[in-house]
């Protein structure tokens, strides 16, 4: 089976073998019939880089359904199953009202892979309105809670991408969200200024989602049209004394405060300063309009993007001498 449908790179390797799980039952029943080192566990395909065919079992986890938990005047518990695409899981909340997501619009993946690594846009993050997910053990086949605490978030990190990583699958999300009394978050990036714009003075979630939406299609591609996987580069974080030290070569460098000695710099601010934007080799680039993404023109392998990503995080060094690390995961 070729998995090019089941990337959002669009890479166009094979799978030995492919099963899609709609159920936790048969999802155990796979687990129970094979090795763990056998299979492939695959979510929304949005943040890997397939660089060979996969020599194991693909898993596609397929679990659908959307559930209130718990509802009061003005919060909800709101229950999603892995499997769930997440804008469209975004749309839902929109339409019930169900406040807390709408920064989070129109990130490509799917519910149960959100929380591994802590997808966050536009000020907000998973962590903010998580309360609990359920994750299966791929050995003792039991059901796990995770809750806020237990799943230890970080910037675009988590305990299933470090100390339980490969240890478990995710088979749910509940979000606490509000209703009614919403607390918006329109500060970050042009927000404000896209709502100013429209003149939209008293903005509710639809306007605040539809803003996220205007400003990512501005500069990010549309995986159906341009294979890519969203920010290919986490953003560095570097202490005070390093950013001063730029500073003085490049004052007009941008930064977000980290806490007292560190802060975070725009990835793709380095590679675009780095005279990278639009640069392309074959069928594998870096975006025109946006430094932080790869994207696979068309017939681009696995291999062309990881080299591309290689020489352009050698040339972001020798520049600025700073690491910058993948965000995607390479197989
Ligand atoms: N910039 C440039 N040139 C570029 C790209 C960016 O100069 O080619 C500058 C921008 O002008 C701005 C700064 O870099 O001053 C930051 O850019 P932007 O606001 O677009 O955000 P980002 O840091 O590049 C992060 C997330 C995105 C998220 C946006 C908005 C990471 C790795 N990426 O990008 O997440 O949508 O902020 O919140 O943290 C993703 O993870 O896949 C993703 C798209």
């Amino acid at each position: 089976t070729s998995l090019k449908d089941y990337n959002t790179f669009g890479i166009d390797v094979k799978a030995k073998k492919f099963i899609s799980v709609e159920t936790i039952e048969e999802l155990k029943t796979v687990l129970q019939n094979s090795y763990a080192s056998e299979l492939f566990i695959l979510g929304g395909g949005s943040n890997m880089l397939l660089t060979q065919d996969v020599e194991k079992t693909v898993v596609h986890i397929n679990l659908q359904g959307i559930n209130i938990q718990k509802e009061t005047e003005d919060k909800v518990l709101v229950k999603a199953m892995a499997g769930e695409n997440w804008h469209q899981f975004v749309l839902f909340c929109i339409d019930n009202d169900f406040g807390g997501l709408e920064n989070l619009s129109l990130i490509p993946g799917n519910v149960g892979t959100a929380p591994i690594q802590n997808i966050g846009a536009y000020g907000v993050e998973i962590k903010d309105v998580f309360e609990e997910c359920t994750a299966l053990n791929i050995q003792t086949l039991e059901l796990k809670k995770f809750s806020l605490d237990d799943c230890r978030f970080g910037y675009r990190e988590s305990v299933f991408k470090n100390e339980e990583k490969g240890k478990y699958i995710i088979t749910d999300v509940t979000f606490r969200l509000t209703k009614g009394n919403h607390r918006f978050n329109t500060s970050y990036g042009s927000i404000d200024s896209f709502l100013e714009e429209k003149g939209v003075s008293e903005p509710g979630i639809r306007d605040i989602s539809d803003a996220v939406i205007s400003i990512r299609q501005s500069k990010l591609p549309d995986p159906r049209e341009l294979g890519n996987s969203g920010s290919f580069f986490k953003n560095p974080i570097v202490t005070k004394t390093k950013l001063e030290e730029l500073q003085e070569i490049y004052p007009e460098m941008p930064f977000y405060t980290m806490d007292e000695e560190t802060v975070k710099i725009p990835a793709g601010w380095l590679i675009d300063r780095a005279g990278l934007k639009g640069y392309r080799e074959g069928d594998a680039g870096v975006h025109k309009k946006q430094a932080l993404v790869l994207v696979n023109y068309g017939s681009a392998s696995g291999e062309d993007i990881l080299r591309l990503s290689r020489k352009v995080q050698e040339k972001v060094y020798d520049l600025f001498g700073i690491k910058i690390l993948p965000e995607v995961n390479i197989f």
